[in-house]
Order: structure tokens, then sequence, then C-alpha cells
């Protein structure tokens, strides 16, 4: 079945954005390595980026529907900094009752203190952080894995 694969805001930006921090590949890279790592499981990715909340909650919501037709397996998402804000994102994956893998390329507990918190993390089904890009991969097996399809 198809993955969603969600990025929120700045990272259309990857590549170019702080590369010490991110890594030199670019969005349109990632979601590549996505697709592949899904076909490789049987599996393909239909990956959306947003710099909006709002456009990220309704994504979500539409994951929640094509999970209950059984045509979508879950969410890869990365939240971007709304990993740290956002009551919203993490009511939206609750009450859509989405299997959630939460990304992050970087290692955020590494980081500033503002990015040790998340509101995504008490609502996922498992958490991918500090690998890079290869944790989208890894976040894509996982989820797999963790749903048994
Ligand atoms: C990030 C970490 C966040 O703190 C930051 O705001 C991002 C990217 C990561 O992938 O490491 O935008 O989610």
């Amino acid at each position: 079945s198809t993955i969603m694969v969600l990025n929120g805001p700045n990272l259309n930006l990857l590549g170019s954005r702080e590369p010490e921090q991110y890594g030199h590949e670019t969005l349109a890279d990632v979601e590549a390595l996505c697709a592949d790592a899904a076909a490789s499981l049987g599996h393909k990715v239909e990956c959306h980026q947003s710099n909006h909340e709002g456009a990220l909650i309704d994504l979500i919501h539409e994951a929640g529907r094509r999970i209950k037709a059984g045509e979508v397996l879950g969410v890869v998402f990365n939240p971007g900094a709304y990993t740290h804000t956002s009551i919203a994102l993490h009511d939206a994956i609750k009450g859509a009752e989405v299997p959630v893998i939460e990304v992050h390329i970087s290692n955020v507990h590494a980081r500033e203190a503002f990015r040790h918190h998340s509101y995504i993390s008490p609502v996922a089904t498992g958490i991918v952080v500090g690998m890079g890009v290869q944790g989208y991969v890894l976040g894509i097996q996982g989820l797999v894995h963790k749903t048994n399809r």
C-alpha cells in the first residue's frame, strides 16, 4: 500500500539549509530515497511538504481516512519546528488514529534546549532521531515492521 511521507516547515530548503546540521541532500533526493526504500518493501510513497501547520493537519486527517479505507499504511513525518510547538498536530495524529513515525534528521537532543521537547513523540508509533536523511528510510522500514503489512 501507500506510505505518506510528510515534511514540515523549512524542509523544502534541504540541501542548502544549515548543511552541517541537515546534510547536502535536497528534498527531491530524500523523496527519491523514500521511494526506493518503500519499493524494496513492496510499497509506494506519496510525498508532501508544507510550511503551513493547517495544511499538515489536513494531510494527517486525509491519512486517517485513507488508512481506514485500507489504502494507506501510515505516515513518516518530519514536523520540523512544529515538533516543538504544535499541540494541534499532536491532537490531529491522536484524533485521526494515524500510525506516525516521527523523523528528525539531526539529533535534536544534542542541540538547543527548545528542541528537546516534542509534542509529537507521545502520539508517535516510533521515533528516528539523528540518523541524517537515512532516518526517513529507517522510518519507512519501522512503519512497515510495526504495522505488519
Ligand atoms: C528537524 C529538527 C527541528 O528542531 C528543526 O526545527 C527542523 C528539522 C530535524 O529534522 O532535525 O526544522 O526536525
